[in-house]
């Protein structure tokens, strides 16, 4: 029989989304979880999960919250190193910061050094998914899926195809593109925890013949991911407008190649024409909003309440290395600061929802991860709500869950997540 464990806390799980009706009804509070090998087994009463589990090892929380895993919906893994580099805006940031640092994966010692402390940083902040963009070079993606594949993480990724406006060494071709591609996703797609996402970095740095290869690899494997970027910057709409003239729009530019669809992830989506949403809407494609990313590079304010309002697809992300921080909870922050600049303030719920749920849905992962129900997968963080002296201060005085849980998502990071839980497996920090 499969190893049982009990865990015992506030255990945090929705019924509902808390974007619909009040945020608090979507929100259940159970005394404890039942792990079962790698998958949720039970949630509900304590002592009865315990006498009907004797054999079961018990882990006491306490007050303690025990929510899914964070899931990272847009990381690039081998920004690492360079997250929080100072004082350029997206294209200057990417020539001066982000291109040298990705030719650094034409090695599979540096990729493999770097996905490991990526994984290892990520995991510390609670986060058990991902979905990552890589780097050009096929190496680059086997060293994060053998590293996640080591550690029995669920993750997503996908070799960055980009051929032009990117400097010689991080070029390839509409061919090499589609064929190495490929080679990767009938290498690793399905293997244990591991999808492959068809990865067109975004459309100023591919030609439309590789926009296009991208698009046929899509057709031919519908059931992968397809992640790129759209309408982050202004200056960036201004230069794919010069590089596409026939284009209706940004989005048009993925979608006459066949990159519009409803497994189709679009990082940012800030400065969507009404065209843009109402296609994304009908398709059913996943918008993801990074917000550290958004203030850190000046990109602009997402707007999470138009956009929830009218029914799209939303998951939250980092943005890991153009996002300032491996944290989801700093990222819950920076959503909060952002529907506060837009005058709508986002309840806990939702942002706890945003950074489970909501991320697993932009995935179409939600019936596995994000959430914790019986028969899901074992992907759990336990946050302590009093893990710094500024935060315990004012948890203190908190006359309800909601007032205690809030200052861990403005004030809180890696110092509040006690205990992480990755396919059934515990990391203590
Ligand atoms: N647009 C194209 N590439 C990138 C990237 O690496 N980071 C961000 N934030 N935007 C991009
Ligand atoms: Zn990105």
């Amino acid at each position: 029989m499969a190893q049982e464990t009990l865990l015992k806390g506030r255990v945090l799980s929705f019924t509902a989304s808390p974007f619909e009706g009040e945020p608090e009804d979507a929100v259940r509070i159970d005394e404890a979880v039942l792990l079962s090998g790698g998958t949720i087994a039970a949630v509900g009463n304590h002592d009865a999960l315990r006498a009907a589990h004797p054999q079961a090892d018990l882990v006491d929380h306490g007050e303690r919250l025990i929510l899914a895993g964070f899931v990272d919906a847009h990381v690039h893994y081998p920004q690492t190193a360079m997250i929080a580099s100072w004082g350029k805006r997206l294209i200057d940031w990417l020539n001066s910061y982000t291109f040298p640092e990705e030719m650094k994966f034409a090695s599979p010692d540096y990729a493999a050094e770097i996905a490991g402390r990526y994984l290892d940083l990520t995991a510390a902040h609670g986060t058990t998914t991902m979905c990552s963009f890589c780097t050009i070079h096929p190496e680059s993606v086997e060293a994060f899926f053998a590293a996640a594949q080591a550690r029995g993480q669920r993750v997503v990724a996908g070799k960055t195809c980009m051929d032009r406006n990117a400097p010689e060494g991080l070029r390839d071709t509409a061919q090499t593109a589609y064929e190495q591609s490929r080679a990767l996703l009938q290498r690793w797609h399905g293997l244990d925890r591991i999808s492959y996402a068809i990865t067109p970095r975004f459309s100023p740095t591919s030609t439309p013949e590789q926009l296009e290869a991208m698009g046929a690899l899509w057709s031919e494997n519908p059931d992968c991911l397809m992640q790129t970027h759209l309408s982050e910057q202004t200056d960036e709409i201004e230069w794919v407008r010069g590089l596409f003239p026939d284009a209706r729009d940004y989005l048009d530019t993925y979608e006459s190649f066949g990159l519009l669809g409803g497994n189709g992830l679009y990082g940012h989506a800030i400065h969507l024409e009404p065209r843009e949403r109402d296609r994304l809407r009908e398709v059913g494609g996943a918008l993801v909003h990074c917000p550290t990313s958004n203030t850190f590079i000046g990109s602009g304010l997402f707007d999470m309440a138009g956009l929830m309002a009218e029914g799209q697809r939303i998951g939250l992300a980092t943005d890991t290395g153009g996002g300032s921080s491996f944290s989801m909870l700093r990222t819950m922050a920076a959503a909060y600061e952002i529907g506060q600049l837009r005058g709508v303030p986002l309840h806990s719920a939702q942002l706890l929802w945003l950074a489970t749920v909501g991320s697993a849905h932009a995935l179409r992962m939600g019936h596995l991860i994000g959430n914790i129900a019986p028969g899901m997968e074992a992907d759990l963080v336990v946050l302590d709500l009093a893990s710094t002296p500024a935060i315990s201060q004012r948890s203190d005085m908190a006359s309800d869950l909601w007032e205690a849980v809030f200052p861990t998502i403005m004030m809180g990071d890696d110092r509040a997540v006690t205990e992480v839980w990755i396919g059934g497996r515990r990391k203590v920090f």
